[in-house]
């Protein structure tokens, strides 16, 4: 097939209205992104749709309509709250959810009961609608999991041979799709943050809900409100890694990194390869180019890209959200206090792999010499445990950790105990000696629940008879007392369970293991 491009002359919409009318397939400039029209009432123009872009035929389509009473027989009533946002806002970058007329098929609503209908603000889409003579249903022009087409270019990129014709209508003005709100629900919903924020919104209708899939994305059993919700979305070829910290980190962080780009704003001072999207604190003009930026880090071959944040509200969030799901949500959080959490049972060999991080200049922070700096010279602290654990803890002033062992490994509570006392204390001691890229090395990293302070867990793992021999070796105990220690541990899979890397040292080479996890991490 011939794609034809055409102007956005009287003459070519009258063309292209044409061209719907029949059953054909058009793409047109929208003040959001680029659509791929077809008529919303045809079916079978509507699957081809589908077709053209590759998508998932459970992924309804929204409607477009050139009135505001349009939306009247698309569905079964307009509620007051539905009636109030078309006053308000229509025309406008914002898709209204509601159940669905008989008039709407079951191939464009995905086969859902509600359907999405919007009125663009776009003179031009609103001219072909006209020229149609029908409503439009109309996805993003792209091939489905590549970022929303802004400009014409890239639309002819991925449509050109698939479709009719291309309506070049120049940049689209915002550059992220319409915010979608489901009015079908008792508390509205936001499913897809656009360029109409919550605080708009619910200046309006009230209270406004945002579906927890906006910022988090979906948990694998999670039914979606919105079926894009569960597609990958907006994926560049590069690997796109979200950086969180201010300017000053950010561009420390970047500039010490080789062989990767940089996605950021305009100020940045970045020494490496970069692509900008708008400037900082300026949320619509980080919306109007961040699909543009993610194409462009494709031409130029980008293969790992570590990106400022945006905001996570106003329009903000709109950004976030299109940009955490081209980062497949992976963020490096600069903000927390450690880099790496490392842990493990008694005898996996944490400290070998704190050797290897150490030389590759690694901060380490080793929890248990916190500790046991923590019970020296601090008598509030040894009286405070004697009144708990009996006078005899205290030898010529000084703890006796052997008899508080004692007591504590025998009695659960009393373990607990000691470790509420203990564990905030030695967290917030850790957190001052933490400088950029720290290492806490911890092995009650998860009973002293400091696992959310760090950006990466990694467990050291090693077989449990192995481990009984380690520590029998290590601390000159017997066989019988090191697998008590051990079995007083956390259990093996909860260790695995609660990180997000596993080394194992069973004899396996541990510097390949650590390379490969940092240059996944980094
Ligand atoms: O700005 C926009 O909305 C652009 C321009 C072309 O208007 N269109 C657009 O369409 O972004 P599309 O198909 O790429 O995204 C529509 C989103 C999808 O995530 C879809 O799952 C959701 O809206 N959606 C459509 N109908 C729905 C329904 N009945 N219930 C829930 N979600 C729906
Ligand atoms: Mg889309």
């Amino acid at each position: 097939m011939k794609t034809r491009i055409l102007s956005t002359s009287e003459y070519d919409i009258a063309l292209a209205g044409e061209i719907i009318a029949r059953g054909g397939l058009v793409a047109f400039p929208t003040e959001t992104v680029y659509g791929l029209g077809a008529d919303a009432l045809n079916d079978e123009a509507v699957k081809s749709i589908y077709t053209a872009k590759g998508r998932p035929s459970d992924n309804p389509l929204i409607v477009h309509i050139a009135e505001k009473n349009d939306i009247k027989t698309l569905v079964k009533e307009v509620t007051p709250k539905a009636q109030a946002l078309i006053d308000k806002f229509f025309p406008a970058p914002l898709t209204i959810i509601l159940p669905k007329s008989e008039k709407v098929g079951d191939v464009v609503s995905g086969g859902l009961d509600t359907v999405a209908v919007r009125m663009p603000e776009n003179e031009t889409a609103r001219a072909l609608i006209k020229a149609a003579g029908c409503p439009i249903a109309a996805p993003s022009a792209n091939t489905s999991g590549l970022p929303s087409p802004t400009k014409a270019k890239y639309v002819i990129d991925d449509m050109s041979g698939k479709i009719d014709a291309i309506i070049d209508g120049g940049d689209c003005a915002f550059g992220v799709e319409s915010t979608v709100i489901t009015l079908a629900t008792e508390i509205p919903t936001i499913l897809r943050p656009g360029a109409v924020t919550k605080e708009m919104l619910e200046a309006v209708i009230g209270e406004v809900d945002v579906a927890k899939a906006v910022l988090e994305g979906m948990q694998n059993d999670e039914v979606a409100a919105s079926p894009g919700m569960k597609y990958k979305h907006y994926a560049p070829k590069a690997k796109i890694i979200i950086v969180n910290a201010d300017k000053d980190g950010y561009e420390k962080f970047v500039n010490t990194k080789k062989d990767c780009f940089a996605l950021c704003f305009e100020d940045d001072n970045v020494t490496i390869s970069k692509v900008t999207f708008g400037r900082e604190n300026d949320d619509l003009s980080q919306a109007k180019e961040l699909f543009d930026a993610l194409r462009k880090l494709d031409e130029m071959g980008a293969k790992k890209v570590y990106a400022r944040i945006p905001h996570t509200t106003g329009v903000g969030m709109a950004v976030y959200n299109r940009l955490i799901r081209a980062a497949a949500f992976s963020i490096i959080d600069l903000t927390k206090p450690f880099f790496i959490g490392l842990t493990g049972p008694s005898g996996a060999g944490k400290g070998y792999v704190c050797e290897y991080l150490a030389k590759l200049g690694f901060h380490i922070i080793n929890s248990d010499e916190v500790v046991k700096k923590i019970y020296e010279n601090n008598l509030p602290l040894l009286r405070r445990l004697a009144d708990i654990f009996g006078n005899d803890i205290i030898k010529d002033g000084t703890l006796d950790r052997n008899r508080l062992g004692e007591i504590v490994f025998n009695d659960n509570e009393k373990l607990k105990q000691l470790n509420s006392i203990i564990h905030p204390e030695v967290i917030a001691q850790c957190e001052q000696l933490a400088k950029p890229l720290s290492v806490l090395d911890a092995p009650q990293l998860f009973e002293a629940k400091a696992q959310n302070k760090c950006n990466v867990i990694i467990t050291v793992m090693a077989d449990k008879e192995l481990r009984a021999k380690r520590i029998t070796e290590r601390d000159g105990i017997s066989y019988e007392k090191a697998m008590e220690r051990i079995n007083a541990q956390l259990s093996e899979k909860y260790y695995i369970d609660h990180a997000d890397y596993i080394i194992y040292n069973n004899g396996e080479d541990i510097k390949t293991q650590i390379d490969k996890i940092l240059e996944e991490i980094l």
